[in-house]
């Protein structure tokens, strides 16, 4: 009997771990709840230099806009030290939660998974004079995010291709954090 009951506290708790964990897989995504603030929490590449130290894609997100057929992102970078604002827009392509932005070559970007309030991952393929890269960026709606988060992330670079060496927590470096309003 106490092993049903305990069974039973472990199906529990199995289903509702699952429910809390409901969150846009494609298809279902209801792209203005991403509007807001956000913050860059960890960012992945398979060419690592884009997102060294003064790469062209270590930017960090302060701001997401959604429009009619489009996003408005405001980013920092850091360049010779000094914290820059920049703005950029996406255009929504055909499919739903994928978008095309000009930014150092041609890029096209998916939303891979958000639950909205918390992070959003993304996945975007970059393709500037015939050479080609990935990016995938997650994002918070805080500084900092679980582990558990950041380790669901680091499985999906992974699942990308993207190897642990190529993944960088933000969360320890200058982000531009005093740059923003
Ligand atoms: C980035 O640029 C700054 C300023 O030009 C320089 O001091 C720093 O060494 C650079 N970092 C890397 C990793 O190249």
């Amino acid at each position: 009997m106490k092993l049903l009951l305990l069974l039973l506290c472990l199906g529990l708790t199995l289903v509702c771990g699952h429910e809390e964990e409901a969150s846009f897989e494609r298809g279902n995504l209801d792209v203005d709840k991403l509007n807001g603030d956000w913050f860059s929490i960890v960012m992945a590449s398979d060419k690592r230099e884009k997102i060294e130290e003064n790469g062209s894609m270590r930017v960090f997100v302060q701001h997401i806009d959604v429009l009619e057929n489009s996003l408005g992102f405001k980013f920092h970078i850091k360049e010779n030290g000094v914290c820059t604002e920049f703005s950029l827009v996406a255009y929504k392509m055909e499919n739903d939660g994928e978008y095309f932005v000009e930014y150092d070559g041609e890029n096209t970007f998916t939303i891979l998974k958000t639950d909205y309030n918390n992070y959003v991952m993304f996945h975007l393929v970059s393709v500037k004079n015939g050479e080609t890269f990935q990016l995938m960026e997650l994002y918070g709606r805080t500084k900092d995010l679980s582990s558990d988060t950041k380790v669901k992330f680091a499985k999906l670079c992974k699942a990308h291709g993207i190897t642990r060496d190529n993944i960088i927590d933000l969360t320890k470096t200058d982000r531009c954090l005093q740059a923003r309003g």
